[in-house]
């Protein structure tokens, strides 16, 4: 039987109908703005659309912020504040007919890249996604780390600069705050100010500067965006050095729009973690790219739906 993943992220709605064997077989795309009432009509129409005509086991829609697994709850969203205390079971399952459950996105990205992806291989693997926000992941013996609630594995909130700038969740210095794709922008800007001559100055002269331009730049040989990619990448090694004392994982694996900056942002994440995780745990670690770009949250949500008897629909 199949199963379909809902990624609900900040824009859109992309609601995909998966095998077991991992192959995303139709996928479905809606806006997700409008007041909550127009996106449960959305993410409903996503999901009929995509299960149209096939048998469908269950749901599970993966969602930024922290969620409340046991009543399937998103409790604190910000980059969509309209999905916050809806009780998206219920109303999903009125809807659709079918078992629907949430689960955090980057939990779900995580999931995606074990079953599926660069993680396949390995039982113990931590997950970060960088993008607008940094999302975690982490799988312990084949098992995802939900913590308490359902906010495990929360890990772009982990300060790792005391005095940091403000983080979108309140704190300072979150990983969040120095190595998403919105820090590495801000970084950007200061930098591009301080060495009006570099290639980074000269286009932010010109026009509004993006993430990707820093990684073009970077690539191009412009040493200003290359600071800016290594110190994002020494704030990254940073983070998941204490991740790879605390998990001792065979594999980090980093996906997200910053990721596409590869080596630039890797390499001195892999330097920070040789000189501050602990060996034996530093030397066993291998810290790649993930492998599934954006559909991972899509592809690891459907390998996460349920029927209603508790069962995951595409097997464990
Ligand atoms: C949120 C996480 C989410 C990540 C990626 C963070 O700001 O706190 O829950 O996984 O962004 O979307
Ligand atoms: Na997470
Ligand atoms: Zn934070």
């Amino acid at each position: 039987m199949n199963a379909i993943g809902v990624d609900v992220g900040g824009t859109k709605i992309a609601a995909g109908l998966v095998s077991s064997g991992g192959e995303l077989l139709r996928s479905v795309r809606y806006p997700s703005s409008g007041p909550p009432e127009k996106l449960l009509e959305n993410i409903a129409r996503a999901v009929l659309e995509a299960g149209e005509g096939s048998e469908v086991g269950g749901v599970c829609l993966a969602v930024p912020g922290f969620i409340l697994s046991k009543e399937n709850k998103v409790i604190f969203s910000p980059n969509l504040r309209t999905i916050e205390g809806i009780p998206l079971k219920e109303e999903l399952g009125r809807r659709t007919g079918l078992n629907v459950t949430v689960e955090n996105d980057a939990n779900a990205a995580a999931w995606g890249e074990f079953r599926f992806g660069t993680g396949r291989h390995v039982d113990h693997l931590v997950f970060l996604t960088l993008g607008t926000g940094v999302g975690g992941g982490v799988i312990i013996g084949g098992e995802l780390l939900r913590g308490a609630q359902g906010a495990g594995g929360e890990l772009g909130h982990v300060t790792i600069q005391a005095t940091g700038p403000r983080c979108n969740c309140g704190n300072r210095g979150c990983l969040e705050a120095m190595a998403s794709g919105t820090a590495i922008r801000r970084r950007a800007l200061e930098l591009a100010a301080e060495r009006p001559d570099s290639a980074l100055g000269q286009l932010a002269a010109e026009r509004d500067l993006l993430g990707e331009d820093v990684t073009r730049l970077a690539r191009e040989g412009d040493e200003a965006a290359r600071r800016v990619l290594e110190e994002a990448g020494v704030w990254l090694g940073i983070g998941v050095a204490g991740f790879v004392n605390v998990f001792n994982p065979e594999m980090v694996a980093v996906g997200g729009g910053v990721a596409e900056a590869g080596d630039f942002i890797l390499e001195p994440a892999r330097r920070e973690v040789q000189l501050r995780s602990m060996s034996p745990s530093r030397d066993l670690v291998e810290i790649r790219l993930a492998s599934l770009g954006v559909r991972s949250g899509m592809l690891g949500a459907a390998a996460l739906a349920r029927h209603p008897s508790g069962e995951c629909v595409l097997g464990g």
